[in-house]
């Protein structure tokens, strides 16, 4: 394992398997995110350099076989496999997350009921984007891969041009200013893969949905129309979704019955 090198860069998570920073990628005005996987000491030296190496070849891997089928995700733009470091496009946006946050702190109804049916008083219109995230998640599984830890801070919405979802988070609040209007105006982008695979198992898609679905109502209680939104989409942007549908009522029920048994 190369020796751990100083990065220039601002630290922004530092999680169990990564730490990630923003910085800038040859030129001052090019931002990248740099993502690098630390060595792990209390782990064997030989196979926490191959669990390194491994881990980091194979997000990239998924990252460019994503976007080489059209499905979007950041740039690869440079891999140092023995340092466990990845160097990808900077997407400006706010994450899923964080942006349904935003809109329950100004006080949106999800939907269930209410008169506003997915849009707040703005005409912020939510439907459109939970399609758009339906869509992608298909196109992702039509091509036969499988994310592996879909929740809503792993999607993020991408600034087009001449538009701005912007957030400016400061002391974890993000502000958002000038917002998306229709579908057309922004992009879904998925980010880490670090957990992800290639595999065609209706399983492994229907278990991807039910991670989603699990993120979702548990972040935003009253997403459930939203969440058969993005259902719905997924049902017809995906060629193989009836039996993955099929599946997630039982990777549903299993999941009820295992939290009932405790
Ligand atoms: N390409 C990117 N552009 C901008 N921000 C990113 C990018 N990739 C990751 N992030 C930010 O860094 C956080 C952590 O990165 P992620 O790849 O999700 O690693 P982890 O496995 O620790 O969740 C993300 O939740 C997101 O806020
Ligand atoms: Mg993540």
């Amino acid at each position: 394992m190369a020796p751990p090198r100083s990065i220039d860069g601002t630290l922004l998570k530092q999680g169990a398997e990564a730490h990630v920073y923003k910085s800038t990628f040859i030129l001052p005005s090019v931002p990248c995110l740099i993502k690098v996987r630390p060595t792990k000491p209390y782990r064997h030296a030989i196979l926490d350099t191959r669990l390194t190496k491994h881990r980091c070849v194979s997000e990239a891997r998924l990252l460019n076989r994503c976007r080489s089928m059209g499905v979007l995700c950041p740039a690869v733009y440079f891999v140092d496999e023995k340092r466990g470091e990845i160097i990808m496009e900077w997407i400006e946006g706010p994450s899923v997350r964080d942006f349904l946050h935003d809109y329950v702190d100004v006080g949106c109804d999800f939907g269930n009921g209410g008169n506003n049916r997915g849009s707040n008083d703005e005409g912020i219109q939510l439907d459109p984007l939970m399609e758009n995230i339906g869509k992608t998640i298909g196109k992702l599984h039509d091509i036969d891969i499988i994310h592996g830890d879909l929740t809503t801070s792993n999607l993020m919405l991408k600034n087009r041009e001449n538009l701005a979802i912007t957030s400016n988070s400061q002391e974890g609040s993000r502000l958002l200013t000038g917002i998306a209007t229709s579908p057309s105006d922004f992009d879904v982008v998925l980010i880490d893969f670090g957990l992800g695979q290639v595999s065609n198992s209706d399983e492994d898609k229907a278990v991807d949905l039910y991670v989603l679905e699990r993120a979702f109502l548990s972040t935003h209680p009253r997403a459930t129309r939203l969440f058969n939104i993005i259902l719905d989409s997924y049902k017809k942007n995906c060629l193989g979704s009836a039996v993955v549908l099929r599946r997630l009522q039982e990777v549903r029920l299993r999941g009820r019955k295992k939290s009932m048994v405790g």
